[in-house]
């Protein structure tokens, strides 16, 4: 059954007519082109496809579109839309916690989550922001590190 589904989309309204139990990932990627939101394992375990979904992270994978009825989705083009990007990537870039980048949209995601929350979060409050985002790459402790330098510098952004 085809469904009209209207939501928020990168800060702009959109339309669409589509299964409602398709995954909000397939209809980012696949009717938007928005390919900055990346598969790993399709089972809600490694962050990969992470979106703010009215500001909370959700994993797109485990997202069914008729869900996403009269929400505000944000992925990772749409903040790099925001000044509070350029501080995100550039924390990132410095404490070496980007390597092969895979996970870094859906970092990057979490990292948004996490300080609307707490702007100044303890490495505790960190560990958990980036709890359901796995990396291969760069052990986690230049992840915490990115999104404490994030934080020194966003000040007043979060
Ligand atoms: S692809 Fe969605 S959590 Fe791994
Ligand atoms: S930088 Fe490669 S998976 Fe995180």
């Amino acid at each position: 059954m085809i469904n009209k589904i209207k939501f928020t989309l990168n800060f702009e309204e959109v339309e669409i007519e589509t299964s409602a139990v398709r995954r909000l990932l397939d209809v980012l990627r696949d009717d938007f082109k928005l390919q900055g939101v990346k598969e790993g394992c399709g089972e809600g375990e490694c962050g990969a496809c992470a979106v703010l979904m009215n500001g909370d992270i959700v994993h797109s994978c485990m997202v069914p579109i008729g869900q996403v009825e009269g929400k505000e989705i944000i992925t990772i083009e749409g903040m790099q839309r925001t000044q509070k990007y350029s501080v995100l990537k550039e924390s990132f870039e410095d404490a070496g916690a980007v390597q092969c980048g895979f996970c870094t949209p859906g970092m990057i995601i979490a990292t948004e989550a996490l300080l609307r929350k707490y702007p100044k979060p303890t490495d505790e409050q960190i560990r958990e922001g980036i709890s359901g985002n796995l990396c291969r790459c760069t052990g986690y402790n230049m992840i915490i590190d990115a999104v404490r330098i994030a934080s020194q510098r966003g000040d007043g952004l979060w």
